[in-house]
């Protein structure tokens, strides 16, 4: 095991022994992309012979994803709904017309990143978890406006450490109109670089004030739409006394993995769960809201500033217990302290 601070860790890059590669190579048929995939292969070399030209340079042909392996309590690895990751990075290559790494080549792709980097593998109880970062890139190089036929997928580990330094605790979002992060049928769906940059100028404005940007539907900017690089969640009481779990329907938002599971897990515990557009105004009715994600899990929001509109929405001064429980749940699972109805965790063999 490294001798690595766990704790103070962050969500910070720190670089791990090995890396993992495979290039794609093929040739466009019909308007179809025909290649084949290289066997996956590890190496120190963190850095890559480029062209100057490469569409991922020239024209954004990126996309990347992020997933988490755990030490559970019970000493085993598990790795959390690695498939889902595999799944949406193939639908961010089909919306950039890029090769898309088939399922079991990401996995055998992501076991290799772990297996080669295991004293980067955080221990149990340090709430520091091994992130791998899987990035699609086209290596064509190529000046006319076009996608390449040539691509690499590499997967980069990155031991973090927890997002909650001490306790579980609120942030606070500002609204943001000024820059729209995705247009409504652009890819904002897609976990792309592009929308990253694009949102750039907005986070960073957020963070100068302190505080995190909350942004709104591009067309109309009435609606919530993502909270910087996470989904919303709302909790309400319903009509009839009951909770109910809200978050956005959007086309521009990316369809979060933590969010699907946070939604299944509050199904289970009797909540209403509902995906629908969310005026920026029934903030004001939410005892609990929050933003989610693979880094945070469950991040609670205690208010909403709105500097367009003169106004400042007070959710709840603390995490509350409806978002503090899904939390909870969701790492017992990821932790192996609580049974994994669901199979969301593969468990990897030492
Ligand atoms: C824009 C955006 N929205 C939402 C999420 C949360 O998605 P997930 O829960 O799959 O990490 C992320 C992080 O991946 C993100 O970058």
């Amino acid at each position: 095991m490294k001798d690595i601070n766990w704790t103070t860790l962050g969500f910070h890059y720190t670089e791990t022994d090995y890396i993992v590669r495979s290039a794609f190579h093929g040739e466009w048929r019909d308007g179809r992309l025909v290649g084949t995939w290289e066997k996956p292969y590890v190496t120190r070399d963190k850095t890559i012979p480029l062209h100057v030209s490469a569409t991922c340079l020239q024209y954004g042909q990126e996309a990347f994803e992020g997933l988490k392996a755990f030490r559970g309590a019970d000493g085993r690895i598990r790795i959390f709904r690695w498939e889902e990751n595999a799944k949406r990075m193939q639908r961010s290559a089909e919306a950039l017309k890029m090769a898309a790494p088939p399922t079991e080549l990401f996995r055998e792709a992501i076991r290799m990143a772990l297996k080669n980097n295991m004293e980067y593998l955080p221990p149990y109880g340090t709430g520091a978890t091994l992130y791998f970062r899987p990035l699609l890139i086209g290596t064509t190089a190529r000046l006319g406006v076009g996608p390449g036929r040539d691509y690499e997928l590499i997967i980069i580990p990155s031991p973090i450490g927890p997002y909650y330094e001490g306790k579980f605790h609120c942030t606070t979002f500002i609204v943001n109109r000024r820059v729209d992060r995705a247009a409504p049928l652009g890819t904002g769906a897609y976990k792309v670089g592009g929308n990253y940059a694009a949102s750039f100028r907005a986070t960073e404005e957020a963070h100068m004030e302190g505080y995190d940007c909350l942004f709104l539907d591009s067309k109309t900017h009435r609606y919530i739409d993502e909270c910087s690089a996470a989904n919303f969640i709302g909790i309400k009481t319903d009509a009839e006394g009951g909770t109910e779990y809200i978050t956005p329907r959007s086309s521009a938002i990316l369809p979060s993995i933590t969010n699907h599971s946070l939604m299944v897990l509050a199904r289970d515990k009797g909540y209403k769960v509902t995906c629908r557009k969310i005026r920026l105004e029934e903030l004001d009715e939410m005892s609990e809201a929050a933003a989610c994600g693979t880094a945070c899990v469950v991040s609670p929001i205690d208010r909403v500033i709105d500097p367009g509109k003169g106004r400042m929405y007070v959710i709840s001064r603390e995490p509350g217990p409806v978002l503090t429980d899904l939390y909870n749940s969701l790492q017992d699972i990821q932790y192996g302290r609580a049974e994994d109805r669901y199979s969301w965790c593969e468990v990897i063999e030492e």
